[in-house]
């Protein structure tokens, strides 16, 4: 697997978010409802240190409900408030809006000059979490630009989305970790490592896989299957074959296969599908 984040990337990066982080009082931390795990870097833990930590677990509408239920759960468990957002269909903005707004403040000097000052918020996540997107749902048509902000990022302004809350109009980006083999190809499934990365037709062995063990029924349908057995090449090759992609002398083209299997998961055509579970899903088989 191939990192594509070189160390001078990422101590500027992690410089210029540090710097950011100073100048919010909460931090939204975009994950991917489809694997909340290895779409979240522990960086963000150390940068923003003690201050306020909001979960967004954004593109709900291609998880699984009842999975997407449980991580809510075990983050609220842990202390931390994850809420669920379709950011193309808006929902779940009020929520974060509302829950962004009751942060407190800590704030010493404006807390000694008595001034009530509005909520700052910032946007973080890996590539292709949404955070554009989101940051699009979240601003509206109501938006007010408050001039620029003094310092640090050249081009970053405070957004008022609310009479008491302001938003840095640029997100932060994290770069996607991965120190174990799954969690790469994870990041690869949902699209947050570049294609050069990684080999198509392996990623896609593995997620037919995944698939055939906890999704047989979304494969069924999709590609008009009679039965979903356990062999994945034999899968591949039947949708291939249904699908016409044949190279010269009839054999099933494998790359333009798994690039239409690994098309349709990312756009739900498969349905909503979870990758990850919470710990305390794990052992349960309940996909569906
Ligand atoms: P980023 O700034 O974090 O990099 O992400 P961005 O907002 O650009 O969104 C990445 C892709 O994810 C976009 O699709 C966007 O439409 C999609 N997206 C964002 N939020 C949601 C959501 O809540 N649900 C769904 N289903 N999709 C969402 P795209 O431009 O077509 O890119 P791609 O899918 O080809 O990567």
């Amino acid at each position: 697997m191939v990192v594509q984040w070189f160390p001078g990337h990422m101590a500027k990066a992690k410089r210029a978010l540090k710097e950011d982080i100073k100048m919010v009082d909460v931090v939204v931390e975009l994950l991917d409802a489809r694997i909340p795990a290895s779409s979240q870097n522990p960086i963000l833990k150390e940068l923003s240190g003690n201050k306020h930590r909001i979960i967004v677990l954004n593109k709900e509408d291609t998880a699984n409900p009842y999975i997407t239920k449980a991580w809510i759960k075990a983050f609220h468990d842990e202390g931390i408030k994850a809420i669920a957002v379709d950011a193309l269909k808006k929902k779940g903005i009020n929520e974060t809006l509302n829950s962004i707004a009751q942060t407190p403040i800590k704030d010493s000097v404006a807390r000694r000059l008595n001034i009530i000052r509005p909520v700052r918020a910032m946007v973080v996540g890996i590539p292709n979490v949404g955070k554009s997107m989101f940051i699009n749902s979240i601003v509206g048509r109501s938006s007010t630009k408050t001039g620029n902000r003094p310092g640090v990022t050249k081009g970053n302004q405070w957004i008022k989305i609310k009479e008491n809350v302001q938003l840095l109009d640029t997100p932060g980006i994290l770069w996607p970790k991965f120190d174990d083999e799954e969690t790469g190809i994870h990041l690869a499934y949902v699209n947050s490592i570049g294609p050069k990365a990684f080999d198509v037709e392996e990623i896609v062995f593995s997620l037919t896989k995944f698939l055939i063990g906890n999704y047989p029924d979304a494969l069924k349908e999709r590609y008009n299957l009679s039965q979903v057995t356990d062999d994945t090449d034999a899968i591949i090759e039947q949708i291939g074959r249904a699908r016409g992609l044949l190279v010269k002398g009839g054999n099933v083209d494998l790359q333009k296969t798994s690039e239409i299997i690994l098309k349709d998961f990312r756009g739900g055509q498969l349905g909503r599908i979870s990758l990850e579970k919470p710990k305390e899903m794990e052992g349960l088989n309940e996909y569906n």
